[in-house]
């Protein structure tokens, strides 16, 4: 039933050209095809395409009819077992839009139709070889009803359009780039517009357009202003120019994923594209940007480049990702930027990767591809190309990018051809850089060190272990490790390495073990290894437990010091969930987080990401077996110590970065708002009447979304009338603002009193909820399953049988979603016993659900399995 990479096979046709003709209609679509197919190679072979939710109405092969016992069809396939080496095929069907509630192929949004193809939507439209391999050229001819559905869009460029009799009217689109079925998109709807235009490095204009909820058109403004600066950073960065006259943006409220990069038209989730200060966070600004880029990028690295095959997935996803971070490292400020990514690889591909969804980053077999739209695909999948750029250098890496999109232009590649550029670009063998790509989970990196005063040398022993997930035949890629080093006091010291002054060092683990030594050392030095994290792995130093604090206070590396500050906090916090807690220890913490925060020369933002303790889910990572609530009062022990120390250093904070200026999304006033929020939440947990007043001032006196969420979030820890109180005066505000009231929703489920579940069973239940809207699950039961909440890991069980009730009803809709919804029951075996077994049980609940979707099935089948 899987199907494997290693049964690879070209297809047997080739689409040159394909025509399809809409008659749009809610609840019965009709959907003409003519494709001009083309046999691919001596062979004589059946056509077999793809269809799936498909009502049949004709088929006909060069213009005749086809009896029905001239070809079959099943629920996933049409077949013609004679059909001559090229020739047109003609079918037609009918699907139904509205009844579509997985949200895949064409579904109603809002009373509008939209798509959404990749990975395999497109069979749910019309018969076709959907796999990325198959590129064809598009023209699309839609009619519906006028006044109904007033635009007409699809990919490329407007041909013709026209009014017909009946109210209804017409449009006739067409894409010149030869593209697969998954980058296919259609909208049809009442939407407003948003119109500017880009100038292109060769002096070509492209039109750009944003549409929108009618009324809404004002808050695309951000999302445009970032796509004019993503159009430019490509041509700067990579050389990369916009190819059609046109580039247009659609938001849909029901989307099942971030937003979609179709050819042209690309599809987003509302939540990633509309944005005002008054509804949206600092945080949504900053995805907005990031996503508009990541799917602007997508058109040279994923569709003008595709994947030969979806297990090559992390061709186009990896690489684009790396760029997108490349963009927002250059418009927000790279080690900000670079802690931040490191932060949700850390909350959301390590835990993957150790755990039994472990899998390749590109995986080696699947049963529904949907299912690996992964961390490890898009994250570590960028990870990879850092490392690859860091092995390479930075001009090896822009000649091998330039290769890469000289050389596969127009083509749907594998890995081993974006490596080989690499190779090639680079001059040597790239064989064992592969095995990044080919192996699940992360190897463990020791490192030991020896000083010598005398000699003024210190030699540094690497040893590499590989990942726990690993099989037997597991094989060491090259691990780069950047490393500098710090005085006692945390003052960078510079030393010779390989003949050279420096203040920094590269060195490659390409074996098991790898020793090097580092001159000119003045005194014993404090190590600042993996610095910027410079490969996936686990860095494990053999060194005194303080110098860590040297780090903290000074390390260059913006990451390692943030890093510093998370392991002290992790050690202290999880020391004293297991009995050993160490007073003395946390009010040293608290002091060092204090004089980081007097740092002149430190931004907001990274004092704001220091003053944060480590969340939950990080925290359950760190502990063996993991008791969350017990993680939960360790955590909130190390606050108190930290308001007990810092109080009035955090109140001053608190007063002093009072909004003063007028707002604007930029990264200098983010980070001012982020850290006022982090010192208000810090002494929200003190919970004096003082401090109760603060937050409900704070609140109220929001003028934008960052501030009021900040205020609520503290008001929430509070708990009682305050947070009652804040939570319906916000509900009362917002509640016809369905992205607002979705982050009502988050708000609760992140509630980390035991006893929220009664809470969210209610919130569930309430009218509000909606399994249809895929983001209204996500802010409740997404958020509520991931939060590391002692509620969802209540020793009653009752927070996993919920998720497992959650899972079920929301399966015979939109498998998908719900298969997304599994992964934190993945986590059982690392629970303590007590948790362990009930998380087990649901997870056999959700088994046991008659007629499971594969999506889920696969999921939670191997989240049961063997490790
Ligand atoms: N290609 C899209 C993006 O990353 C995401 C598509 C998600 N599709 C899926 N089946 N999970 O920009
Ligand atoms: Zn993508």
């Amino acid at each position: 039933e899987p199907i494997r990479l290693e049964d690879y096979r070209p297809p047997a046709f080739l689409i040159d050209t394909v025509e399809l003709d809409f008659a749009l209609e809610p609840r019965t679509t009709r959907v003409k095809a003519r494709l001009a197919v083309r046999r691919n190679g001596d062979h004589a072979e059946p056509l077999v395409l793809d269809g799936d939710r498909l009502t049949p109405i004709s088929v006909s092969v060069d213009g005749r009819a086809l009896a029905p016992d001239e070809y079959t069809l099943t629920s996933e396939s049409l077949t013609i077992p004679q059909v001559p080496d090229a020739f047109t095929l003609q079918t037609e069907v009918e699907i139904d839009p509205e009844g579509n509630t997985a949200l895949a192929g064409l579904y109603m949004s809002g009373g509008r139709f939209c798509t959404q193809c990749e990975a395999e939507g497109f069979r749910r439209i019309t018969w076709f070889p959907d796999r990325p391999d198959v590129l064809a050229r598009y023209r699309v001819r839609m009619t519906a009803d006028k006044a109904r559905y007033p635009r007409l869009l699809s990919n490329g460029n407007l041909e013709d359009a026209g009014d017909l009799p009946g109210g209804r009217h017409f449009a006739v689109w067409s894409d010149p780039f030869p593209k697969p079925s998954y980058l296919f998109a259609l909208v049809a709807g009442e939407l407003d517009e948003l119109a500017d235009s880009f100038t292109t490095m060769s002096g070509r204009e492209v039109a750009l357009c944003i549409y929108v909820d009618p009324g809404q058109a004002d808050r695309a403004t951000y999302a445009m202003d970032a796509l004019k600066r993503s159009m430019r950073w490509d041509e700067e960065a990579y050389g990369r120019e916009y190819d059609l006259d046109l580039f247009m943006i659609v938001a849909v409220r029901d989307f099942n994923f971030g937003a979609m990069e179709n050819k042209g038209l690309n599809i987003f989730n509302s939540s990633l594209l509309l944005a005002d200060p008054r509804t949206a966070t600092d945080l949504d600004y900053e995805r907005i940007e990031a996503v508009v880029a990541h799917e602007y990028f997508h058109n040279w690295t994923g569709n003008r480049i595709t994947c030969r095959d979806w297990f090559q997935l992390c061709v186009k996803e990896g690489l684009t990702v790396f760029r997108d971070r490349g963009f927002s490292a250059d418009m927000r400020g790279a080690g900000v930027e670079r802690i931040k990514a490191v932060k949700a690889l850390k909350a959301r591909q390590f835990p993957e990767d150790s755990g039994p969804l472990a899998h390749p980053p590109r995986p080696s077999s699947y049963v529904k591809i949907d299912n690996f739209y992964t961390a490890t695909v898009y994250e570590k999948g960028a990870e990879i190309v850092g490392v690859l750029k860091t092995l390479v250098g930075g001009q090896s890496f822009r000649r091998a990018m330039d290769l890469y999109f000289d050389r596969h232009d127009g083509e749907a590649v594998t890995v081993e051809q974006f490596v080989a550029c690499f190779a090639e670009a680079a001059g040597r063998d790239m064989a064992a850089e592969l095995r990044w790509y080919e192996q699940a989970g992360r190897p463990a990196v020791r490192l030991s060190s020896s000083y010598d005063a005398a000699a003024r040398t210190l030699t540094l022993d690497f040893a590499v272990e590989p990942p726990a997930v690993a099989g037997s035949d597991w094989r060491q890629p090259p691990i780069p490790v950047r490393l500098g080093l710090l005085s006692q006091s945390g003052q960078p010291q510079t030393f010779r390495f390989q003949g050279e002054g420096t203040d920094e060092a590269l060195v490659v683990l390409a074996e098991e073990r790898t020793s090097v030594t580092l001159e000119a050392v003045a005194e014993t030095p404090v190590i600042s290894a993996l610095r910027g994290l410079s490969a996936p792995v686990d860095l494990m130093i053999e060194e005194p437990a303080d110098n860590a604090y040297a780090r903290l206070a000074g390390d260059p590396d913006l990451y390692n010091r943030w890093d510093a500050a998370q392991s002290l906090a992790k050690r202290l916090i999880v020391g004293r969930a297991e009995g050993k807690p160490d007073e003395v220890g946390e009010r040293r913490y608290a002091e060092a987080v204090g004089r980081a925060l007097e740092d002149a020369n430190a931004e907001d933002a990274f004092k704001a990401l220091l003053l944060a303790p480590p969340g939950l889910p990080t925290l359950i990572q760190a502990q063996t077996p993991a008791d969350p609530s017990a993680l939960a009062d360790a955590r909130a022990a190390l606050i108190r110590a930290m308001t007990d120390v810092l109080g009035e250093r955090l109140e001053a904070l608190h007063d002093s970065l009072a909004p003063t200026l007028r707002f604007s999304p930029d990264a200098a006033q983010a980070g001012r708002r982020a850290l006022r929020n982090a010192a208000l939440d810090l002494l929200a947990w003190r919970g004096g009447e003082a401090d109760v007043a603060r937050a409900q001032a704070h609140f109220a006196a929001a003028e934008d979304m960052t501030t009021a969420l900040g205020g609520l979030a503290a008001l929430i820890v509070i708990g009682g009338q305050a947070a009652e109180a804040a939570l319906a005066d916000f509900h009362d505000r917002w509640k016809d603002e369905p992205l607002v009231l979705d982050k009502w929703f988050t708000m609760q489920a992140l509630d980390l009193r035991p006893e929220n579940l009664a809470r969210i069973e209610a919130l569930a239940a309430s009218p509000a909820f909606d399994l249809r809207n895929p983001n209204r699950v996500r802010a409740l039961v997404g958020t509520f399953s991931q939060s590391g909440s002692p509620a969802f890991h209540h020793p009653s069980g009752e927070g996993y049988a919920f998720l497992a009730r959650q899972i079920a009803a929301l399966d015979p809709l939109n498998p998908m979603v719900a298969a997304r919804l599994v992964e934190p029951l993945g986590q059982w075996r690392r629970m303590t016993p007590r948790l362990a077994e009930p998380m087990r049980r649901a997870l056999e609940q959700v088994l046991a659900t008659p007629n499971l979707s594969k999506n889920v099935q696969e999921l939670a089948a191997k989240a049961l399995g063997d490790p």
